[in-house]
This record gives C-alpha cells, sequence and structure tokens, in this order.
C-alpha cells in the first residue's frame, strides 16, 4: 500500500513538473482526435455545437492548470459548476492515465500560454483589510448575485429570464482556487475562452483590491471545498 501511495505520488510529481513526455502527448493526442475534437476542434478554438446552451470553451485561452484540465476532463464541467451538462464526465470512457495524457497534450498544445499567464501573476489578498473584505461580501450580494445568486448557486435573477439564454456557474463547486476566480472576474469570461460574453470583466468597474475582496468572499464563504 505504502509503495502505491509513493507511486501514485512520485507519478503525479512526474506528469506536473512542466516538461513535455513524447509518450504522452502521442497517447493524448490520439484521444483528443478521437473524442475531443468534434467539440473543441484542431486548434482547441471550439467548434460551434447546434442544440448547445453552452458552447465548448476555446482551449487555447483556458485559466485552468494541467492538473485541473485532468479533473474537468474526468468528472465534466457539471460536477464543477456548470449548470448545463454540454462537457460530459470522461471518467466513464477513459482511465485516469489516458485523462492525464489528454490534459497534458491539451495544455502544452493549447493552453500552455493563458494557463501560465494566469498561473503567473503575483496575488497575495493575505493583508486585506477587514473593510475591504467586508465590501467584497457587499458588492458580491449586489452584483455577482444578480446572476450567480445570493449563495452562488448560479440561479440569480438573471436566470429567471423565459428565454432562458443565461447559464451562469455554480461558485459553490467551481474548481478555480482564489487567485484564478480573481482573474476570471477581472478580465471576464471571453478573456478565458467562454464563447460568450455574458460574464462581464469587471477589472473595467472595479480596482484590484476590491476585486480581491470579492474573490475573497467567493472562496472563504461560497465555495466549498472538495
Ligand atoms: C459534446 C461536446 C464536447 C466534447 C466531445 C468534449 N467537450 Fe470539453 N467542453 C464542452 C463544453 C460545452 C464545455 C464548456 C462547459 C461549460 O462551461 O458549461 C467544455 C469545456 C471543457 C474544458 C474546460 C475548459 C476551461 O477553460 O474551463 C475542458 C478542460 C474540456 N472541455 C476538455 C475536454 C476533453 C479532454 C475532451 C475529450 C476527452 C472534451 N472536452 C470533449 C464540450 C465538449
Ligand atoms: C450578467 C451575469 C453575470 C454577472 C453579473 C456575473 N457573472 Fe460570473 N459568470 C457568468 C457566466 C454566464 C459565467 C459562465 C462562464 C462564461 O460564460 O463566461 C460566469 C462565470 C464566472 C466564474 C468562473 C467559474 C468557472 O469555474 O469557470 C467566476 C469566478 C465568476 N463568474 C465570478 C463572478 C463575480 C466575482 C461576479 C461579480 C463581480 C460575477 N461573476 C458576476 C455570468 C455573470
Amino acid at each position: 500500500m505504502k509503495t502505491i501511495v509513493a507511486m501514485t505520488v512520485l507519478v503525479s510529481t512526474l506528469l506536473f513538473a512542466g516538461d513535455i513526455n513524447t509518450t504522452l502527448m502521442k497517447q493524448g493526442e490520439a484521444i483528443f482526435q478521437q473524442t475531443c475534437i468534434g467539440c473543441h476542434g484542431a486548434d482547441g478554438k471550439g467548434v460551434e455545437q447546434g442544440g448547445f446552451n453552452v458552447q465548448p470553451r476555446n482551449l487555447s485561452k483556458t485559466i485552468l492548470s494541467e492538473e485541473q484540465i485532468f479533473h474537468v476532463a474526468k468528472k465534466g464541467a457539471f460536477y464543477w459548476g456548470a449548470v448545463v451538462t454540454g462537457m460530459p464526465a470522461w471518467e466513464y470512457v477513459y482511465d485516469d492515465a489516458s485523462l492525464h495524457a489528454v490534459a497534458h497534450y491539451i495544455y502544452h498544445t493549447f493552453g500552455k500560454k493563458s494557463s501560465d499567464e494566469a498561473k503567473a501573476y503575483e496575488y497575495d489578498s493575505s493583508s486585506l483589510s477587514e473593510k475591504v473584505i467586508k465590501r467584497g461580501k457587499k458588492i458580491y450580494s449586489r452584483t455577482c448575485a444578480y446572476c450567480h445568486g445570493k449563495q452562488g448557486h448560479g440561479q440569480g435573477v438573471a436566470t429567471y429570464n423565459p428565454e432562458q439564454s443565461i447559464f451562469p456557474y455554480d461558485l459553490t463547486k467551481i474548481i478555480l482556487d482564489e487567485k484564478q476566480i480573481f482573474l476570471f472576474a477581472k478580465h471576464g469570461g471571453e478573456h478565458w475562452g467562454s464563447q460568450s460574453d455574458d460574464m462581464p470583466a469587471w477589472g473595467v468597474k472595479y480596482d484590484d483590491e476590491t476585486l480581491m475582496g470579492i474573490a475573497k468572499y467567493i472562496e472563504d464563504h461560497l465555495k466549498v471545498k472538495r
């Protein structure tokens, strides 16, 4: 058992060390070609799907790390807070090793630039004042809750429209960490690969400190740790 744990740790460390592994790239490319290309496209930018409420993400703009790409591929987007199920859970089709390979391929072929941009961003909310944190909560309730809902479940009043045309994420279930929440909110959905502009770039309206207060509120009070 100990050896298995040690090996798993070793394998994970190797997988996420950042270097290109040509065996994994080949294996991942084959899976991508077979399964993902129909929705995400040969260039990763997404192929429009008729009848889909939420279009496939542009993987060349992803905010996700290689490890997070693995987790979204494994469990599907719904598990991680999407309110529709357009992105299936591939764990029923592929084992973890195969999904690690496809995540490796996606990260190195399409996502590296945007993913690394997010990762390199220096973020530290540890010295935010109580006042800023309180303001974060207030602005969340006043602004974000309109779409994401008071408790973050993605069912704000904006979703009550009869056309059902807006699909905000359930923020209690998201995979993003606090820094990524901040960056997603600051630059908006399109910047990070969403095909719709429903999630605005809040950096136009709020300064970084204010957005950090909101991100911290979501991270500490809405998101359920799993
Ligand atoms: C039937 C269409 C479809 C197929 C096939 C598909 N996806 Fe997706 N994918 C989507 C949709 C739609 C989204 C956006 C989900 C949302 O936000 O609600 C998405 C989102 C994603 C994301 C999240 C990206 C981000 O930046 O948040 C990843 C990662 C992903 N897909 C990986 C894969 C992989 C790997 C495969 C193949 C094993 C695959 N997808 C196959 C439709 C598809
Ligand atoms: C007008 C509706 C609307 C408002 C208001 C809104 N959002 Fe969003 N948000 C969305 C939609 C729709 C998505 C789904 C992704 C997309 O389409 O870009 C989203 C996605 C997100 C995500 C990404 C979740 C993930 O895992 O990919 C975060 C974080 C987020 N919003 C934070 C906020 C914050 C913080 C505020 C307030 C400052 C806010 N949102 C206000 C519509 C909205």
